[in-house]
C-alpha cells in the first residue's frame, strides 16, 4: 500500500515574529504543494528520498541526521515504534514550494509527512495531525509558533491565535496578492533567535510593538470583512514598519518593495525575513507590470489561495 498526502505552502499576511511571542497572526495557504508518499519495506531501515538527497538509517536508531531529515525520522520512529511487525519505511517527498524562502516548505513537509506516514497505520483527525506535525517541526525549529503548520493543515486564510483559538476564513476572493522572491535564502531559526535577542535588549519597546501588532490585526480583520483593500494595503505597510524595527528587513527587500510602490496598495516581508519573500497587494490589472518593475533576477508569481489544506489518499497495490 502507498499512503499519499499533500499540504500547501503558506504566506504570512500579518504578524510574523510577533506571533512567536504570543500575538495573533493572519496567514494564507497558497497553491504550491508538497506531496509525501510512504510505503512499507522489508529493509529494516527508514529511507527518505527528497530533492535534498537520500537518507537511509536503521529503524529506531538514535542516529544523528542532518536537520532537514529529522522530522521524517522522528515521525517514522514514533509511528513504527508501537508496531512490531513493521520492518521498514520508505518516504518520498516531492515539492513545488521553493525551499528556505519563507513559503512554508518545512511546515508543509511536516504536515504532509504526518498524514502520509500515519495513514499507513491509522488515519488521524486534523487536530491530531496538526499536533504531531508541530512536534515534528520542532525537530528543526524548536521555537516554532505553530502558526505555519496550522495554515498548512486547514488551508484558506487563518486567524491564528494561540491563546484564544484560531479560525478559518474561506472568503479569499478579492485579494490580488503578489509573492516576490528576493532569491536570498534565510534561516527561520536564526531570524527568530535574532528577534528574541532584540526583545531581550529592548524589552519595553518590544512589548509596545506586540500591543501595536495585536491592534493592527484587529483592524485588518475589520478591513478584510469590509473588503476594504486600501485599508488592508496601508496595514501591510504599517506592519512592515514594525518588522523593520525588529531588524528582519534588509536593503534588497526594501528595494523590491519600493520598486512596486506605484502598483501596490501596500507591501511587506512574508515569513522570517532577512531574505526570502515579500508580498504586495497589487492594484487591479497591474500584475503584468511586475516583472518589468522588479527585474529579471527576482522570481515572482501571483498568490492563489488554497482552501483545501492537507489531503490524504491511499493506493492498495
Ligand atoms: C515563519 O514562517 C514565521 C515566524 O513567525 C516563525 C513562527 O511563527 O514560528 C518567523
Amino acid at each position: 500500500m502507498k499512503s499519499i498526502a499533500s499540504a500547501p505552502g503558506k504566506i504570512i499576511l500579518f504578524g510574523e515574529h510577533f506571533v512567536v511571542h504570543g500575538t495573533p497572526a493572519i496567514l494564507a495557504a497558497i497553491d504550491k504543494r508538497v506531496t509525501v508518499t510512504s510505503s512499507f519495506t522489508d529493509n529494516n531501515t527508514i529511507r527518505v528520498n527528497s530533492e535534498l538527497g537520500t537518507l537511509e538509517v536503521p529503524i529506531s536508531s538514535s542516529y544523528e541526521v542532518k536537520s532537514e531529515f529529522r522530522p521524517f525520522v522522528y515521525l517514522a520512529n514514533k509511528m513504527v515504534g508501537s508496531n512490531q511487525n513493521v520492518n521498514g519505511l520508505e518516504i518520498t517527498i516531492n515539492s513545488d514550494i521553493p525551499i528556505g524562502v519563507g513559503l512554508g516548505s518545512s511546515s508543509a513537509c511536516c504536515v504532509a509527512a504526518t498524514a502520509s506516514i500515519s495513514g499507513l497505520f491509522k488515519e488521524l483527525s486534523s487536530e491530531e495531525n496538526l499536533k504531531m506535525s508541530i512536534e515534528a517541526e520542532k525537530m528543526i525549529f524548536p521555537d516554532t509558533s505553530g502558526a505555519d503548520c496550522t495554515v498548512c493543515t486547514y488551508g484558506g486564510i487563518i486567524d491564528y491565535d494561540k491563546i484564544n483559538g484560531s479560525k478559518k476564513n474561506t472568503d479569499t476572493s478579492n485579494l490580488n496578492l503578489l509573492i516576490a522572491n528576493s532569491m536570498i535564502p534565510h534561516s527561520t531559526k536564526r531570524s527568530v533567535e535574532k528577534v528574541s535577542k532584540f526583545k531581550e535588549d529592548n524589552e519595553d519597546r518590544f512589548s509596545q510593538l506586540c500591543v501595536l501588532e495585536t491592534k493592527l490585526i484587529g483592524e485588518v480583520n475589520l478591513a478584510l470583512k469590509n473588503k476594504d483593500l486600501i485599508r488592508l494595503g496601508l496595514k501591510m505597510s504599517e506592519n512592515q514598519k514594525y518588522l523593520e524595527e525588529i531588524q528582519v528587513s534588509n536593503d534588497t527587500l526594501r528595494d523590491m518593495m519600493s520598486c512596486l510602490n506605484e502598483i501596490s496598495l501596500g507591501s511587506k516581508i512574508t515569513g522570517a525575513g532577512d531574505g526570502g519573500c515579500i508580498i504586495a497587494l497589487v492594484k487591479d490589472d497591474n500584475m503584468d507590470k511586475v516583472p518589468t518593475l522588479l527585474g529579471k533576477d527576482k522570481e515572482c508569481f501571483s498568490a492563489k489561495i488554497d482552501t483545501r489544506g492537507v489531503v490524504w489518499s491511499k493506493i492498495e497495490e
